[in-house]
């Protein structure tokens, strides 16, 4: 996030001697692309780096398949079975798909988790239905269905439901930002764009200020999870700022942008990664020229993996696919994929589509997961034959 952000008690200078309660404060940097990129000063009470315990974690083992021999796939994420023991946000999570930039993973959990820094990945989670808060070491940011949520990597964090959730977690190798094109010179959201900072939420203004000694915080990394028992609880930040910190911002304040004639996935673009591409499909007009085709043309992703996660509403162009909330479809390069048979001509009369969908474009072929296959939906290939 580019805008500054200022919560708690900090110093009149960077740099320099801070105290509370007559104790002297420790100075967090936490900065990305070698003390250049976005970064923000945070003052603990206790030093971050006082660590008592350092333990392995299990985890499962993801076995990844590559999609050979070619086909495009329907994974019906939400009947994947949640593990007895895992049934948190972060050690529930199923890797779906994934390559060497980006993974996608899918959880559906009904226990808070425990405090969680991941030092490998971007995280962008979208919230498929439910209430929860993350809290981390910048304070509280509250989340229910439709937030996507920036967890930049490397912040300590945790999520308290609120009620039972189910979310998409897209993990980045690069950092995820707002499209280029979408800002201008000063790092402002431009007119035009289809969201502009009010959309945007930031942690709350009081810090968290948690105490607590002996503290486990499972840590990933891409060999996979330890423990870092910290010697007190990392939420002791007294205040920070700077312009790296989680964020939210809910799909039903993207503005989509419609045309007289079929308007292409770029207008729908949120987020950008590096090796992919997030776009939101939102409830909007439909093309208003009366010869207008109003779903979408068939078309070659001769560049990219295309991932549809399918939140809610009717899926015109997939009707009788057997698509609902929570399925995803995987159409890759050298596959002609296009609407459904039928679909043109039952949306002759419609004016607006209630769609709701978050779509991936990932630049490099994605693998499936073991637990993705276990899902796929193996009549999928042929719908468009019926
Ligand atoms: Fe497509």
């Amino acid at each position: 996030m580019v805008h500054y952000r200022r919560v708690g008690d900090i110093p009149r200078k960077r740099h320099i001697l801070h105290r509370r309660d007559g104790a002297v404060t420790f100075e967090e940097l936490m900065g990305t692309d070698g003390f250049s990129g976005a970064a923000s000063l945070l003052y603990h009470r206790r030093s971050p780096s006082a660590l008592v315990r350092i333990e392995e974690h299990s985890s499962r083992p993801v076995c990844w398949y590559p999609n050979q021999p070619l086909r495009p796939h329907h994974l019906r994420a939400s009947e994947l079975v949640p593990c007895e023991d895992d049934r948190d946000p972060v050690t529930g999570r199923h890797p779906l798909l994934g390559n060497d930039d980006v993974e996608l993973a899918w959880v559906a959990a009904d226990a808070s988790s425990p405090l969680y820094r991941d030092a490998t990945a971007d995280q962008l989670v979208y919230v498929q239905s439910g209430d929860a808060v993350l809290e981390s070491v910048f304070g509280r940011l509250g989340v229910t269905a439709g937030d996507y949520v920036v967890i930049p990597r490397s912040t300590t964090h945790r999520w308290s439901l609120r009620a039972p959730v189910e979310m998409l977690v897209i993990s980045a190798r690069g950092h995820v930002a707002v499209p280029a094109r979408y800002l201008n010179s000063q790092g402002q959201l431009v007119e035009g764009a289809p969201f502009s900072e009010r959309d945007q939420r930031g942690p709350e203004p009081e810090p968290l200020l948690v105490d607590g000694e002996d503290v486990p915080v499972v840590v990933r990394t891409r060999d996979g999870l330890s423990v870092h028992v910290h010697a007190t609880h990392p939420f002791d930040v007294i205040g920070w700022d700077g312009y790296l910190y989680p964020w939210a911002m809910s799909i039903h304040d993207f503005e989509p942008i419609v045309g007289r004639i079929h308007q292409p996935p770029p207008v729908h673009q949120t987020f950008a990664g590096a090796g992919f591409v997030v776009c939101s499909f939102v409830p909007r007009l439909y093309d208003f020229d009366p010869d207008a085709v109003k779903v979408p043309y068939h078309h070659s992703n001769v560049d990219s993996d295309e991932v549809l996660m399918y939140s809610a509403g009717n899926f015109m162009s997939r009707a009788g696919a057997g698509i609902g909330p929570g399925s995803m479809s995987l159409h890759p390069p050298g596959f002609v994929h296009g609407p459904q048979p039928g679909s043109r001509e039952r949306s002759a009369e419609a004016t607006r589509t209630e769609e709701l969908a978050v779509m991936l474009d990932a630049f490099a072929p994605l693998s499936l997961s073991a637990e993705a296959l276990e899902v796929d939906d193996p009549s999928y290939p042929f719908s468009w034959s019926r």
